[in-house]
């Protein structure tokens, strides 16, 4: 495991979004490019706006395109019609898809309104296996440590499936919901920590201090499934981007170990 600790959230963010640029750059210009898309996984949330901002920016002056990409998002809330205000299908458009030149029929997002949400799912699962897997999985982490939508406790293997939201999660996304908790859907559809595992590369962003807890047992603590995304842990090429504010719990010499060895 790498991690990437910048000053703030905007130099954090810039890092990441060159990383994933060079990977794009790189997948197309080599013999594998002319033959298979690169397959980004992508999260929804605040953390990834930053990054965001740089690809559309970056797309604009030419210096990537997106013509060669596919993507899979992370999750989508159970029962969101994809116009919704909330759902992430709209998030992703509006952030992100809209602003650059990627092909529509290449974005992928489960669709929370399917009549049976198992099987969209196994679809998802399947769709991306299809592709060739994830070269590249982008993604956040909750306050409680979830990984996508991956409460505490859900199985380290778990597959794309339907997810039942905590009370941890459901208040803490209350605020996109007018502060009302009880306008917060339930239930989600959730790329499992197992998909995740299985992308050739994972990179997280975690910033600001109310990420601080599950940065420690993501970097510092052992693997639990209480801290779904400390699965990380055994991910053969997993890199974590961060700023000074969530490195607040982790050690001295954590910190010092990964600044000095970047
Ligand atoms: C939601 C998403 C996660 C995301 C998390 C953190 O729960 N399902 O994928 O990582 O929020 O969101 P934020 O980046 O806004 O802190």
């Amino acid at each position: 495991m790498k991690v990437i600790i910048r000053n703030t959230y905007e130099e954090m963010s810039r890092w990441a979004a060159e990383y994933i640029i060079g990977r794009i750059n790189a997948h197309n210009a080599s013999p594998a490019g002319a033959i298979r898309p690169f397959v980004l996984g992508l999260p929804t949330g605040s953390s990834p706006l930053g990054v965001y901002a740089e690809f559309i920016k970056a797309n604009r002056e030419g210096r990537v395109s997106f013509k060669n990409v596919v993507t899979f998002n992370m999750d989508e809330y159970a029962g969101l019609t994809r116009d919704h205000e909330q759902s992430y299908w709209k998030f992703m458009h509006d952030n992100l898809f809209d602003h650059i030149d990627i092909d529509p029929e290449n974005v992928n997002i489960l669709n929370g309104m399917a009549e049976d949400p198992e099987a969209e799912c196994r679809r998802y699962e399947d769709k991306i296996t299809e592709y060739g897997g994830i070269d590249l999985f982008l993604g956040g982490s909750g306050v409680d440590g979830h990984i996508a939508f991956n409460e505490p406790f859900t199985s380290l293997n778990s597959r794309t499936g339907v997810r039942k939201l905590t009370y941890d999660t459901l208040l803490a996304n209350a605020r996109f919901f007018g502060g009302d908790f009880s306008k917060v859907p339930k239930t989600a559809l959730s790329v499992g920590v197992g998909t995740v595992m299985d992308a050739a590369e994972v990179l997280l962003l975690l910033s600001g201090h109310n990420k601080a807890r599950a940065l420690r047992h993501l970097v510092e603590e052992p693997v639990s499934g209480k801290w779904t995304v400390s699965a990380l842990q055994l991910h053969p090429a997993a890199i974590i981007a961060c700023d000074e504010d969530a490195c607040d719990e982790l050690t001295v010499g954590t910190y010092k170990y990964f600044k000095e060895t970047e």
